[in-house]
């Protein structure tokens, strides 16, 4: 039985294919390369390239394949453009989402790990956050997310297609060898930013603002290990296999760091000083932003290991040795 993975050539897609693969199941990709990369996918995993709004490839790939789940990472995920371009989101991410539970009901497969974020909860009340808090989101990329969730929800309700829910911190790091990692264009996120500089292919990091009401001024993350992410979908694959219900389980470390603590962490790493600029705030960004992870472990027997250190080393492998990510 084949694992169908939506959006397999993308950051954390592609780290899952190849965590699939090494515990011996049998992933199958599609991807419409908006944002993916080829060579981010290993050559014996069969690729499927086209867009999941199209029935008739989704229709191909369930009657191919035997497709006993679906791991769901494809999606548009920028903040900043989902704010310039809110049709564009809904348009590709929950038109992906219909299109895919519709393709599923028709073919019977009934299990799916969906990718949803932090940005559901928009600027929380309190830290940490639980899967309980008030969905708020501040953007059209959390709205759609949301739309996403909820989507799942009554159609499970309706068909039977049980569903375990990820809300995703800030994830990062790259596969521990070094061999794929991010490479997002443009890029957006503060880790591959801040290690451009050691890089040479930048001046400085820009913190965007130091005067939030935090201890050093600057914004507080969750950040989280991709492999500890990876490890978080196959727990979740189990458990659906296991007869288990479907559930929303935030994933992060329940540690918040800071702009400035990243960045200290990260001239560790590299042994290399990091210059900063600060700039103005980014519009939308929440001050703090922490998860409380308990019901991942409490139904997923999930924790996160790494800290920010191990998950900066692991950056720092990729781009060192891929400056131009796969361009490189
Ligand atoms: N930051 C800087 N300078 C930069 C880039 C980022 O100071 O050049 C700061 C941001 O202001 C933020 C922190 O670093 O405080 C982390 O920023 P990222 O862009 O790396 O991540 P976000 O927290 O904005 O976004 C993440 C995910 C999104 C998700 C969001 C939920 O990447 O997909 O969390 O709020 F929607």
């Amino acid at each position: 039985m084949a694992i169908l993975v939506c959006g397999g050539a993308g950051y954390i897609g592609s780290h899952n294919v190849r965590a699939l693969l090494a515990r011996g199941e049998k992933p199958v990709v599609i991807d419409n390369f908006l944002t993916g990369h080829k060579p981010a996918v290993p050559t014996d995993v069969r690729l499927y390239e086209g867009d999941m709004r199209d029935p008739a490839l989704l229709d191909a790939i369930f009657s191919e394949q035997h497709v006993d789940a679906v791991l769901h990472f494809a999606a548009s995920s920028l903040v900043g453009e989902s704010m310039a371009q809110p049709l564009k989101y809904f348009q590709n991410n929950i038109g992906g989402m219909l299109a895919l539970l519709e393709a599923m009901s028709r073919h019977g497969t009934d299990k799916i790990v969906f990718s949803s974020t932090a940005a559901v909860y928009g600027e929380p009340d309190s830290v940490p956050i639980s899967e309980d808090a008030p969905l708020r989101p501040t953007n059209p990329y959390g709205e759609s997310k949301l739309a996403m969730e909820r989507i799942m929800h009554w159609v499970g309700q309706a068909y039977g297609i049980r569903s375990v829910i990820l809300r995703y911190f800030n994830v990062a790091g790259a596969w521990p060898d070094g061999s794929i990692g991010e490479d997002h264009r443009p890029e957006t996120h503060l880790i591959p930013l801040i290690l451009q500089v050691p890089l040479g292919k930048r001046p400085a990091i820009t913190i965007f603002g130091d005067d939030y009401p935090t201890p050093d001024g600057t914004c507080i993350r969750d950040y989280l290990g991709v492999m500890d992410l990876v490890d978080a979908h196959l727990r979740a694959l189990d458990h659906l296999r296991g007869g288990g219900e479907s559930t929303i389980c935030n994933l992060g470390n329940g540690e918040g760091f800071s702009v400035r603590q990243m960045v200290e962490a990260a001239q560790r790493v590299t042994g290399q000083n990091i210059a900063v600029n600060v700039g103005a705030r980014r519009p939308g960004d929440p001050a703090r932003l922490v998860a409380s992870a308990e019901r991942a472990g409490h139904i997923l027997g999930w924790r996160a290991q790494a800290g920010i250190a191990e998950i900066i080393a692991s950056a720092w492998a990729w781009h060192r040795t891929h400056p131009n990510g796969f361009a490189s």
